[in-house]
């Protein structure tokens, strides 16, 4: 029997994570999943219309479906690490979904995903890379090997984390950017799209351009 699930975040990242279940599905000789819905407490006319056209419902905001979400599993799909983590205090973790991976994605051996994950097509996860909770691996994006990441890190697409870099919890990777190996990125930080990073990344900070300053 597939296991309802929720999706929260009707924005880019909640619709490319209706992809990897949709998909996940499709390769499986029975349904995995049934979306209940997607829930979010904000979202624009634009997302509702997207929404809609793939013939999801929108179930109204997360205080509106406690009772749904007592009943299923739920994943938080929201691109903003930080806006992440907010919506995820406020529900039970218990019942979020384990790690859900895109069937062509690659995960290397001895890779450990904790609940809440999200990997989207095309990634490449290396051998022993731990994500934790509530990551986002968006399309292309590729892992070294041993690389670690607290909870609630955002990869964005095509970027590059070389082996045995250490992601601290809450920060952005931005598309294209690649981290050299071995560094560290503080908890919080942010690195903007295409940069190059060639030093350890002091929490909470933006760095940018190549090399990342
Ligand atoms: C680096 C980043 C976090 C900065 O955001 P911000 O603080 O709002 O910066 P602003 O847009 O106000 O730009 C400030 C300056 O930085 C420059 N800048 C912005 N992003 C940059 C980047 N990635 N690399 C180099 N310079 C950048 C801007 O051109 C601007 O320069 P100026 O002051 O000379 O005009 C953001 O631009 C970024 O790259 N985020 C990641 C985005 C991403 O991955 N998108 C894909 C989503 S799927």
């Amino acid at each position: 029997m597939p296991e309802a699930l929720i999706v929260v975040g009707a924005g880019g990242f909640g619709r490319e994570t209706l992809d990897v279940i949709e998909a996940i599905n499709a390769v499986s000789p029975s349904p995995i999943w049934t979306v209940t819905g997607v829930v979010d407490d904000a979202p624009s006319d634009a997302d509702l219309a997207r929404l809609a056209a793939r013939g999801y419902a929108h179930l109204g905001a997360i205080d509106d479906n406690r009772e749904r979400f007592a009943a299923a599993r739920h994943v938080v799909a929201i691109g903003s690490p930080a806006t992440r983590a907010r919506v995820v205090a406020r529900l039970d973790d218990g019942r979020t979904a384990d790690a859900l991976v895109h069937p062509r994605a690659v995960v290397g051996s001895q890779a450990r995903l904790s609940h809440g994950v999200v990997v989207c097509s095309g990634a490449q996860i290396s051998t022993n890379v731990t994500l934790g909770a509530h990551v986002h691996v968006n399309p292309g994006a590729i892992i070294g090997h041993d690389a670690t990441f607290g909870s609630f890190v955002s990869v964005n697409p095509g970027a590059v984390i070389s082996g045995a870099v250490e992601v601290g919890e809450g920060s952005l990777v931005g598309a294209a950017a690649v981290v050299l190996q071995g560094l560290r990125v503080g908890r919080g930080a942010t690195v903007g799209a295409a940069a190059c990073v060639t030093r350890d990344v002091e929490p909470g900070v933006v760095v940018k351009g190549v090399p990342a300053r």
